[in-house]
C-alpha cells in the first residue's frame, strides 16, 4: 500500500486547474444504462473511483472505452442486471446502477452496501422511491432485488430526517425517466451534481424539469438517445485545494471552476479571513497569517457540505481561537479528528460536534487515512506542519482526487509517494 510523505511548512503560491466532479461523473457513467445508444462522456477525472464504475458498466456487458480523457460507453441490449459484491464493496456510488437497469430492463440486483468509515449510510429512500414507481423490493442473501412489470410515475416524497438525499434523488430520478406517465419527486436534493445529471438526461431526450429545486418533475419517454456530456467541476477538490492554501499561509487561484457551486464555502473562507475574489470561472484565495476560529454546521447544497468538513478542520486546528464544527449529515464522520490530534490538534467530539481548539502549528507525525475525506484532511494538516508527515492508506486518496501531487508540486508543496 503506497504512502504519502509530506514535508510540511511550504507556502502553497500559484494557480491550478479544477478537474470534473467526480460525485457528477459517476452517476452520469451509471445512467448511460438508460439508452443502448454511445454515450461520450469528456474530460472525466482519472480516480479510482471512475474507474472501478468502468469496471462495474464492462461486469454488466457495456462496452467501456477510455479515449484520453475521454470515456465512451455503450450498453446494447442484452445487460446482465447484477452489481456483484466485489465491485460495490469497493465503491458505494456502486447502487446508482439500480435505478437504470430497473427502468431499462425493469429488474435488477445490486449487492447491498454497508455502512463505511463516515457511518451509517441508509438506503431506505431509494426504496422508498422505486417502490412507489411499483417496483417490489426484497433483501436476500446481501443483494437488494427490484423486480416490477411496468413503472408507474408517482408523487414522491423523497426527504428523509436528515434532509434531502443526492443518491435516493439520482437514482429515483434515473428510474422515473423511463416510466410511463409523470414523476414529481418533492423533497429532492438540491446539489450542483443533481442538476448535471438532469440536464445530462434531457441532453438524451428525457424529460426532466424542476432540477435545483425540491421539486423535480420527470415526464416519462418511452426511449434516449445517445450523445455526449462534460460534467461539472468539482466543487469539493476545488474547496480542498483552497483549504490547503489556508492552512499554509499561502495565496493561490484555481481556474475552471465554477464559484457559485462554492458560495457557502467561500463565505466560511471571508470569515475566516482570507481574501477571496472570484472572476468568471477562477477564485482566487490569499490566506491571513492563522485563520479566525468560526462555528460551521454541515447541511444539504446549498449549504457547506459535509465533504469539505474534514479538510475545514485542517484549517481550523491552527485558528487563533476555539471553533465549533457541527456534522448534521453523517453524525459519526470524524475519524479525522481523532488523526488531527496526533498531529498536536486539540479537538474534542462530542455528539456531532467537534470543539477545535486552535493551536500554533500541527508536528508532522504518521498517521493513517481512513476515507477519501479524511485523507484530504491529513494532506491539509501535513502540508502546514512543522516537520514530515507520513500517511498511509492513500489509495482513499486515489480514489477521488485527480493528480493530486501533481497538482501540488506545482503549488510548491514538497511531497512525494512512496510505492512498498
Ligand atoms: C452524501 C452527500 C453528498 C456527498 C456524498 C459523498 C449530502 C446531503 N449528501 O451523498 O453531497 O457527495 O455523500 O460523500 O450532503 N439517508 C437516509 N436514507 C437514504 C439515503 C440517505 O436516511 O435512503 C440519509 C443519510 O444517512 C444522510 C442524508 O440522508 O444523513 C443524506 O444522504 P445522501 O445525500 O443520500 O448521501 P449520499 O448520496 O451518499
Amino acid at each position: 500500500m503506497d504512502k504519502l510523505i509530506i514535508y510540511g511548512g511550504q507556502k502553497l503560491k500559484g494557480t491550478i486547474k479544477a478537474s470534473r466532479a467526480k460525485n457528477a461523473t459517476l452517476p452520469i457513467m451509471a445512467a448511460t444504462l438508460l439508452t443502448s445508444k454511445p454515450v461520450r462522456i469528456r474530460n472525466v477525472p482519472q480516480v479510482q473511483d471512475v474507474k472501478t464504475m468502468a469496471e462495474l458498466l464492462k461486469s454488466l456487458g457495456a462496452e467501456v472505452n477510455f479515449d484520453g480523457d475521454d470515456v465512451i460507453i455503450e450498453s446494447q441490449n442484452d445487460l446482465l442486471l447484477e452489481a456483484p459484491f466485489d465491485i460495490v464493496r469497493k465503491m458505494r456510488a456502486s447502487y446508482y446502477v439500480l435505478g437504470p437497469l430497473l427502468a431499462r430492463y425493469r429488474k435488477a440486483k445490486v449487492y447491498l452496501p454497508g455502512g463505511c468509515a463516515i457511518g451509517p449510510r441508509p438506503i431506505d429512500l431509494h426504496i422508498k422511491g422505486m417502490e412507489a414507481l411499483g417496483a417490489r423490493i426484497e433483501i436476500r442473501h446481501g443483494y437488494i432485488e427490484a423486480e416490477a412489470k411496468v413503472l408507474k410515475g408517482q408523487e414522491i416524497l423523497l426527504e428523509g430526517k436528515a434532509g434531502p438525499s443526492v443518491g435516493a434523488t439520482a437514482n429515483v430520478m434515473m428510474a422515473a425517466t423511463l416510466a410511463k406517465g409523470t414523476t414529481k419527486i418533492i423533497g429532492a436534493a438540491l446539489e450542483p451534481e443533481i442538476v448535471d445529471l438532469a440536464n445530462f438526461l434531457n441532453s438524451l431526450g428525457a424529460k426532466i424539469s424542476g432540477q435545483g429545486t425540491s421539486t423535480i418533475t420527470i415526464e416519462g419517454v418511452k426511449e434516449l438517445n445517445g450523445g455526449e456530456w462534460t460534467p461539472i467541476p468539482d466543487r469539493i477538490e476545488v474547496g480542498t485545494y483552497l483549504c490547503a492554501a489556508i492552512a499554509t499561509y499561502g495565496e493561490i487561484s484555481i481556474e475552471q471552476c465554477e464559484p457559485k457551486h462554492l458560495d457557502a464555502v467561500l463565505f466560511i473562507f471571508n470569515q475566516l479571513g482570507c481574501e477571496v475574489s472570484v472572476d468568471q470561472k477562477v477564485i482566487r484565495l490569499k490566506a491571513p497569517y492563522r485563520p479566525k476560529a468560526i462555528s460551521i454546521v454541515t447541511a444539504p447544497y446549498p449549504g457547506f457540505p459535509t465533504d469539505l468538513q474534514a479538510q475545514i478542520m485542517a484549517v481550523l486546528a491552527t485558528a487563533s481561537g476555539v471553533s465549533y464544527v457541527t456534522e448534521n449529515i453523517f453524525k459519526a464522520r470524524f475519524l479525522h479528528a481523532l488523526e488531527l490530534n496526533r498531529m498536536g490538534a486539540d479537538i474534542k467530539i462530542e455528539d456531532n460536534v467537534a470543539i477545535i481548539n486552535g493551536v500554533k502549528r500541527l508536528s508532522g507525525a504518521k498517521v493513517m487515512a481512513s476515507d477519501l475525506r479524511a485523507s484530504a484532511a491529513l494532506v491539509i494538516a501535513g502540508l502546514g506542519a512543522e516537520g514530515v508527515t507520513e500517511i498511509s492508506r492513500i489509495y482513499h486518496l486515489d480514489r477521488g482526487y485527480e493528480a493530486l501531487e501533481k497538482k501540488l508540486t506545482a503549488l510548491g508543496a514538497k511531497l512525494e509517494r512512496i510505492k512498498t
